[in-house]
């Protein structure tokens, strides 16, 4: 049988997690696909780091463009991160030399991600990016698959570990913000830039496309109302407990007779409800459709397991032949849907 051949740009948290899985379940992935699953190069900025990882077996490219156009390469798997530079260059140059992608990057498919499903849809190549969403649960797989015979009414949840890993500190050790967010940055929660995780930016991204996925629209990050946990005091905090509340980074997306209304925003959820109760870095989405009524997705999501984990359900889906399209019907014909203008809470 064929292998199918990755190309990994990108050897930290998450690339290291999937060379972790390759070589300790290669022959039970083999089984799984009904081939070889094999990654023949890799590429990071600097290659002599020691990454807990065998890298000698892989060829190696210091460029990830350069990777992505190797003809010994079908699916170019992209683990770098950010929304432009390299990362958006290379899965350009993979689409344009007929490479498959896998990617966790939020950010580049929420701003990019509608022409890069447009070119690689032209070219017969698929993107997924299940890891991009709620790190290890299979969300996108739940909407474009499980949930295909639905019209979809609402998504929301909690999307953002660590913003949830702040609040719920403040709440149960009765700390404030400052000082939880310093512990934050000591255990290594927060992004290279923490304004994406506590100004909410990090949570629009993942909302913006589970939006364009449950309301067939072109993913529109600029139509999230955004407002991030910074404000947030333990006052804010005591009072909503004093009122059986829990505050929570909630993203909530909805088709109003408005147009499409997103936001993410702190908000009171009752403190003995799933979301109340959700601790800690877990991620929780709430999927509504008209046949399904409501389902809960809850784990984690972020980390290296988890992430990895969603990276591999991808590859795995493509070595099976699965060519379903980026946001779960052909980029080509999704609608620009009118924000709405004044979101509801
Ligand atoms: P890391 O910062 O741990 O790793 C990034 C990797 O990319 C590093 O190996 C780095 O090389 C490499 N890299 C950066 N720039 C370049 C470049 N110009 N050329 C070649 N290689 C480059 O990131 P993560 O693994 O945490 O995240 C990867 C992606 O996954 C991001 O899009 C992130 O948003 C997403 N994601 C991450 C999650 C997590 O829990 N970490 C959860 C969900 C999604 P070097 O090591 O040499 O510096
Ligand atoms: N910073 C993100 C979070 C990482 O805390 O959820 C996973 O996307």
């Amino acid at each position: 049988n064929t292998p199918l051949r990755l190309g990994i740009a990108g050897l930290g948290t998450v690339g290291t997690g999937v060379v972790r899985i390759i070589r300790q379940k290669a022959n039970l992935l083999a089984a799984r696909a009904g081939r070889p699953v094999v990654i023949t190069a890799v590429s990071a900025r600097t290659r002599d780091k020691d990454r807990g990882v065998t890298l000698s077996d892989y060829a190696w490219e210091d460029d990830p463009v350069a990777l992505a156009k190797r003809a010994d390469v079908d699916v170019f798997v992209e683990l770098m991160g950010g929304s432009d530079g390299p990362a958006k260059a290379a899965t350009e140059a993979a689409i344009a030399a007929g490479k498959d992608i896998v990617t966790a990057n939020k950010a580049m498919l929420a701003l990019h991600g509608q022409a890069l499903a447009v070119a690689a849809e032209a070219a017969g190549r698929v993107i997924r990016f299940e890891a991009a969403v709620a790190g290890g649960i299979p969300v996108i797989k739940a909407l474009t698959e499980g949930l295909a015979g639905n019209d979809i009414t609402r998504v929301m949840g909690v999307m953002n570990g660590t913003c949830n890993y702040i609040l719920t500190r403040m709440q149960s050790a009765g700390l404030p913000y400052a000082q939880v967010f310093d512990e934050a940055a000591k255990l290594g929660y927060l992004e290279a830039d923490p304004t994406l995780d506590v100004g909410g930016i990090d949570a629009g991204h993942k909302l913006a496309l589970l939006a364009s996925i449950a309301f067939g629209c072109q993913v529109n990050f600029d139509g999230v109302t955004l407002e991030g946990i910074e404000k947030i005091t333990i006052e804010d905090i005591r009072h909503a407990a004093d009122m059986g509340y829990r505050i929570k980074l909630l993203g909530v997306a909805q088709m109003t007779g408005r147009g499409l209304e997103q936001r993410m925003s702190p908000c009171l959820v009752p403190d003995t409800s799933p979301l109340g109760q959700l601790e800690g870095g877990t991620n929780m989405v709430v999927l509504e459709g008209d046949n399904v009524e409501q389902i809960v997705l809850r784990g984690p999501g972020a980390g290296m397991g988890p992430t990895a984990s969603a990276v591999m359900g991808d590859v795995m889906d493509i070595a099976r032949g699965a060519r379903l399209p980026t946001f779960g019907q052909p980029a080509a014909s999704l609608a620009q849907c009118q924000t709405a203008t004044s979101a509801t809470p």
